[in-house]
């Protein structure tokens, strides 16, 4: 009973350790920094290039003053629209900033 035991408690690490490796190296490089949109991105989500800029002094003077960069491309598109409902909400974003920001992530996505 005690191998047995021993054998299942050490499956059961190594299951949790491959889970958890890959789950670190799947997420894209998530940084301190805010990308910006290049002009084709922001044009593709109807952006001018001061609008792209303000979105992403945005992210950081809101966002990052609680934590570092997500990417959206690293969610599936429910899981992060359900994560911004959440976000904005914690940010106090305005209707209008939520909206601009809505569009600088799907930017983001665009190449
Ligand atoms: C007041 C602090 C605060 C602000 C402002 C904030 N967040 Fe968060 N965020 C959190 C915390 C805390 C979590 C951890 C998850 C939770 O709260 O359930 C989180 C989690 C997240 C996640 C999920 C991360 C994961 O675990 O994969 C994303 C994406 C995210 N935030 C994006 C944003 C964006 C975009 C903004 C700006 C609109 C923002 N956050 C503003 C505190 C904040």
């Amino acid at each position: 009973m005690g191998v047995s035991c021993a054998i299942r408690v050490c499956v059961c690490a190594a299951i949790g350790l491959l889970i958890g490796c890959q789950s670190t190296s799947l997420r894209r490089a998530s940084a301190n920094t805010v990308p910006r949109l290049n002009a084709a991105q922001a044009t593709m989500v109807g952006l001018s290039s001061e609008e792209a800029q303000a979105a992403a002094k945005l992210c950081t003077t809101k966002c990052m003053r609680c934590h570092q960069f997500y990417h959206p491309a690293d969610y599936g598109e429910t899981e992060w629209r359900s994560w911004m409902t959440k976000m904005n909400r914690k940010a106090r974003l305005t209707p209008d900033q939520a909206a601009l920001l809505t569009r600088y992530f799907a930017g983001l996505l665009t190449r």
